[in-house]
């Protein structure tokens, strides 16, 4: 089958890896734009703009596309899915209407509300007069999101009433949101839809302050690991039944069913499990770990999603393995910019047993290590080793990614 891959990242780069290594030919994979790392194993197009509704249809009917997946959130967002879907394509990837359950924090506030879904209280606030009363209220520490899409920069939760009401102000335009604040561990749940029914992965959980000890402002995510060992042994079934399930149902009574990856981002708290945020997408780098332990096909899994059939798909099967993944960012991310500097070491990096190297950009978050091993300890081990051996100048990484399950 002819496949099309949408994005440029590291999720992209793990996605390939991944449907190759569970059968998929790689001359039958095209990756737009892709990147250097991405280019190195499948046929890339540099050129082709992954926001562009008409461009993306038009090159996918040339190329006898069977298959479109759809990997980052703004393409869904700019409507390609529904394009491609309009020439009867399959495709991996809600429409523009289903992934406002991620460009809309309101909207999954309703959606959430509507399928009984367990989430943190919320106040949608358009002054800040009222983002003022709302901080009252919630008190200390303050959540504060931007009720839209804003490249992962969007949260703050601070003790600092003043940096909150800033970061407020920042994002004002788009609408606020101020919620209770939750505590308690972080998952990340994958679920394949097919806009009827669900399919869960495997749990991940991903790192996403700058610094060592969860120090530092949030960032893309620095890190992830999977399976989470601790999780009590019914929690995935439970967040299929009460959250992933019950809101692709409401999402389908909307008339807007959603295809694609549900990202269910939960905190379980002393009181339950809750939803922090959905996204309408693979989350980087959580799917470096979870689809290394992939054996099913993916490219099976992935077309029975987009063509309604996920109830005859084969379950998802994980290796026993353990995975962790390190990123590796360059300088000052994610405050400032870094310039252009090379990256060298990175196929040293890949002789270390169980390694991967996944490559996203030259600045930001420029790639990510994945390693896997019969434990935990193992697997960072094996991705420590691998990163030390990668030079970039002034790069920073997390040296703690998975080091509480390692003992
Ligand atoms: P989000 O983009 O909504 O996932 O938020 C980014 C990060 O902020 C999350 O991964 C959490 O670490 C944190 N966060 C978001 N909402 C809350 C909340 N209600 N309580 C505590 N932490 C939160
Ligand atoms: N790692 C968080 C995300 O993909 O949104």
């Amino acid at each position: 089958m002819k496949i099309l891959v949408l994005g440029q990242g590291a999720r992209e780069h793990a996605i390939v890896k991944s449907l190759i290594k569970t059968g998929t030919n790689p001359s039958h994979i095209i990756v737009a734009p892709g990147n250097k790392g991405i280019a190195a194993q499948v046929e890339c197009q540099g050129d082709l703009d992954p926001t562009d509704p008409l461009a993306v249809s038009k090159f996918a009917l040339e190329n006898a596309i069977e298959l479109a997946v759809i990997g980052p959130e703004a393409p869904l967002v700019a409507g390609v899915s529904d394009a491609l879907r309009s020439q009867g394509m399959a495709v991996f990837g809600p429409s523009k209407l289903a992934a406002q359950l991620e460009g809309s924090k309101s909207f999954a506030k309703e959606v959430m509300a509507a399928a009984g879904v367990p989430t943190a209280m919320a106040r949608q606030c358009k002054t800040i007069a009222e983002v003022e009363q709302a901080m009252e209220d919630f008190g200390a520490p303050y959540v504060i999101k931007a009720d839209g899409l804003a490249a992962g920069k969007g949260v703050i939760v601070t003790e600092d009433s003043a940096a909150a009401l800033e970061h407020a102000k920042q994002f004002i335009p788009m609408g606020i949101l101020v919620e209770e604040f939750l505590s308690g561990p972080e998952v990340s749940l994958f679920f394949l839809s097919d806009g009827i029914s669900v399919m869960p992965l495997a749990p991940a959980q991903d790192f996403k302050r700058a610094f060592d000890n969860d120090a530092g402002p949030n960032t893309g995510g620095m890190g992830a690991y999977s399976p989470l060992p601790w999780l009590e042994n019914d929690f995935v079934q439970k967040v299929e039944d009460t959250i992933a399930l019950p809101t692709i149902q409401e999402l389908a009574r909307l008339g807007a069913p959603f295809v694609g990856l549900l990202y269910c981002g939960l905190i379980v708290t002393q009181r339950g499990i809750r939803v922090i945020e959905f996204n309408a997408r693979f989350g980087d780098p959580e799917t470096q770990v979870v689809l290394a332990r992939l054996i099913t096909s993916l490219e099976t899994l992935l077309y029975k999603a987009s063509t309604g059939h996920l109830d005859s798909a084969p379950e998802a099967q994980f290796s026993s393995e353990m995975a962790v993944t390190v990123v590796l960012a360059s300088q000052g991310y994610p405050s400032t910019q870094a310039p252009v500097r090379q990256v060298s070491g990175i196929e040293k990096a890949e002789k270390v047993n169980g390694v991967e190297v996944c490559y996203a950009s030259s600045v930001g978050r420029v790639l990510s290590v994945v390693a896997v091993g019969k434990t935990f300890k193992k697997a960072r081990k094996r991705a420590y080793t691998a990163i030390a051996r990668i030079k970039l100048d002034g790069s920073h990484y997390r040296s703690d990614i998975a080091a509480k399950v390692a003992d």
